[in-house]
């Protein structure tokens, strides 16, 4: 430990928004036993990295993370603790392979944390080569009264269920973040009145399947609506949902509610119905069409998004067509497109070959990605000359003399900053004068 009294940590986040807010729940369990967080890696005896495991290239990225880690800890005394999705994934092969990971965490597994630091802190200081582990998944930790500490940006993000009993063949959430499990709403509601006066006016509801979020009588439709009608929450948002926990009342709130926002996120993952039902998705694409008249029909002018993988196991040319035809049939507002990437464990690893090469794969990509670029174009540019509501985060990615909000469909808005330009966090009305197919520009 360096001269300091008191350990400092610094943390690293990758992945998801469930990851984002596991790690506001792991600040505020460390503080809460004494740590002190710095923002600057360079002064902190211990960096923690949140994994992720979605997708291989998601492993390589943490990979060249913990190479640059390695550095670090050769030039002075660090403790490494590796949490999240990989952590739970890999399990002690990830410490094997990487020598200088001291402690790994999973996702249930965090109020372990400050313990297991501060023994990796101690056998450190005393030369002893320990390493830390706690891997265990739980039914029913849903981390009950710890408030997430929230020491940024303008949105609060809130975990309503951990874990997913899905088993979509392709998937690997559920051997990382383990059972399905809601929280008891009556914390949720605490949570979110605790943000409101805060200050924060957007809330995000989180969960892998929020949408089948289930306490007693409790449904998602009636959490949202709950949390929608705290004083001060100007919005709220959700995610992800799934298509088959989408019942009419549901759609009716998001349709009728003023806080909540237009905004539906469907993962569609494949067009063709042999390719859906090897996925184990639960819907056919006809189902899924009706699904996508029913919320559009309802709400005229929610904002559509979805998650498609390319190249999943058997996908032949046919298959693959069927995808593009839907993804031309529904025009999204946009999409995540993603190449399949075989993941240990999943029901698709053990059963069927990985067998689409990757180039075609690749092909197969680019080529939604063009369609749905285009229809995303057409769709953005039907905003332009309306006046729009814009949810202000903060300084543009490209230019610090831009600001960047986002609508209540979740589409990025920037604009030339002027003298009293609307702080982050509040909502404040743009015209929009052009559009490109992945910004709105206003004034
Ligand atoms: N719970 C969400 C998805 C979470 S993962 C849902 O059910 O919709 C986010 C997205 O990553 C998925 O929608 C899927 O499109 C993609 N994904 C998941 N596993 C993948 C894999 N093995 N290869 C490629 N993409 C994958
Ligand atoms: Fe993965 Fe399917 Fe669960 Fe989503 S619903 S997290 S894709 S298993
Ligand atoms: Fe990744 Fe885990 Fe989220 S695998 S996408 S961090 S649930």
């Amino acid at each position: 430990m360096s001269l300091k009294t008191v350990p400092h940590v610094h943390i690293e986040t990758f992945g998801c928004q469930m990851n984002e807010s596991d790690s506001e729940l792991v600040r505020s369990m460390l503080k809460r036993e004494g740590f002190v967080f710095t923002e600057d890696r360079e002064l902190a005896d211990v960096v923690l990295v949140n994994t992720c495991a979605i997708r291989e290239n998601a492993h390589n990225k943490i990979y060249a993370h913990l190479s640059e880690l390695k550095t670090l800890k050769k030039q002075r005394p660090l403790v490494v603790g590796v949490l999240g999705c990989m952590a739970q994934n890999l399990k002690s092969a990830l410490a094997d392979k990487e020598p200088l990971v001291d402690v790994l965490a999973g996702p249930d597994a965090y109020r372990q944390l400050p313990s297991l630091l501060t023994a990796a802190l101690a056998a450190q200081e005393q030369g002893l080569p320990e390493k830390g582990f706690a891997l265990d998944l739980s039914e029913y930790e849903t981390y009950e009264g710890i408030m997430p500490d929230r020491n940024s940006g303008v949105n609060a993000w809130i975990t309503v269920m951990r874990g997913c009993d899905n088993f979509c063949s392709f998937c690997v959430v559920p051997y990382t973040r383990g059972r399905e499990r809601s929280r008891d709403p009556e914390s949720i509601l605490l949570e979110a009145r605790d943000a409101s006066a805060r200050g924060f006016k957007q809330v995000t509801l989180l969960g892998q399947n929020v949408n089948s979020y289930r306490y007693g009588d409790w449904d998602f439709a009636g959490l949202i609506h709950a949390v929608a009608d705290i004083p001060g929450i100007e919005r709220v948002r959700f995610t992800s949902p799934h298509p088959k926990d989408f019942p009419t009342r549901l759609i009716e709130v998001i349709a009728t509610h003023p806080k909540v926002c237009k905004h539906v996120h469907l993962p569609l993952q494949a067009g063709s119905d042999r390719i859906l039902e090897l996925m184990g998705r639960t819907y056919t694409g006809a189902e899924y069409l009706a699904l996508v008249d029913h919320i559009r029909d309802t709400i005229p002018d929610v904002v559509l998004t979805t998650d498609i993988i390319c190249g999943f196991c058997s996908e032949s040319p046919e298959d693959f067509q069927t995808t593009l035809r839907m993804v031309e049939q529904v025009r999204f507002d946009s999409a995540y497109i993603f190449k399949y990437s075989e993941r240990t464990h999943t029901i698709a690893a053990r059963k069927y070959a990985d067998d689409i090469p990757d180039r075609i794969k690749g092909m197969r990509v680019a080529q939604l990605i063009e369609t749905q670029r285009r229809i995303t174009l057409e769709r953005n540019r039907r905003y332009i000359g309306q006046a729009l509501e814009v949810f202000v985060e903060g300084d543009a990615t490209r230019s610090s003399s831009q600001g960047m909000g986002k609508t209540d469909g979740n589409i990025t808005v920037v604009w030339d900053k002027s003298t009293g330009d609307p702080c982050p966090g509040t909502l404040s009305t743009k015209r929009i004068v052009d559009a490109s197919a992945a910004t709105l520009y206003g004034t």
